[in-house]
């Protein structure tokens, strides 16, 4: 059976009662055999999500790092601390840390860096805007993107990361690329990574079109915003992995 890897991306949602309720329901329930669940929660709660999953089978994660060790930069959050407060994976590079906060594909592959420095698995977030796919340079921005890594990270170092790819203008908006126009940029983006990593497709998965999107060959998993603050649909899209 293929390992599928299910993320929840919480965003900037929740509160402390409202993440114990969606945590208690995730963690009763069976995780289907060969896929992992991961939730990746605000910073605030990540101590307290931590002490919540210890002992089951839900894996934590975060939604972005500092691209330092340490030091004078207020307000920011290093790999080793994440890693010392549970965190087993960071998302890296997402649209919305690429639009409003500026982040390029180095400062992406210095933040992989450093998550893999510190014995974190880095989800590197790809993706092309609703502009480059009209324009016919889907593929032009995702080799751009994956270069970016290819050049900053050794060959073995290339193995330990997780990729997912987002196109943006599928975030968020209901409409989720077809499981052939995923299939393709996932195939696309393999052929440029050239390692053997998890590819997963992130942008409006929803229970109704996750077995779909899942059972396409180079799909390996899902990254799920909206649908992942809600336990049903969220554990419902993980069942989807069958
Ligand atoms: O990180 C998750 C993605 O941005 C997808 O969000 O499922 O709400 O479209 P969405």
């Amino acid at each position: 059976m293929t390992n599928k890897l299910i993320i929840g991306n919480w965003k900037m949602n929740g509160s402390r009662a409202s993440i114990k309720a969606l945590l208690a329901e995730i963690v009763a329930a069976e995780v289907a055999p060969g896929c992992e669940v991961v939730v990746c929660a605000p910073s605030p709660y990540l101590a307290m999500c931590a002490h919540i999953l210890s002992g089951s089978g839900v894996r934590l994660g975060a939604q972005d790092l500092s691209a330092h060790e340490s030091g004078a930069y207020t307000g920011e959050v290093s790999a080793s601390m994440l890693r010392e407060f549970g965190c087993h994976y960071v998302l890296i590079g997402h649209s919305e840390r690429r639009t409003y906060h500026h982040e390029n594909d180095a400062a992406v592959a210095c933040k992989t860096v450093r998550a893999l420095e510190a014995g974190l698995i880095p989800v590197v977030c790809v993706g092309e805007t609703p502009h480059e796919r009209e324009s016919g340079q889907t593929e032009a921005v995702l080799s751009q993107q994956v270069l970016a890594l290819t050049t900053a990270l050794s060959s073995s170092q290339l193995t330990q990361i997780v990729i997912a790819y987002e196109p943006v203008w599928a975030i968020g908006t209901g409409h989720s690329a077809s499981a052939d126009t995923a299939q393709q940029a996932h195939a696309t983006i393999r052929r440029y990574l050239n390692a053997p990593c998890s590819i997963l497709y992130g942008g409006s998965v929803k229970p109704d079109n996750a077995a779909q999107l899942l059972a396409m060959p180079d799909i390996d998993g899902a990254l799920i915003g909206g649908a992942s603050l809600n336990a049903k649909a969220f554990l419902t899209i993980a069942h989807a992995c069958l």
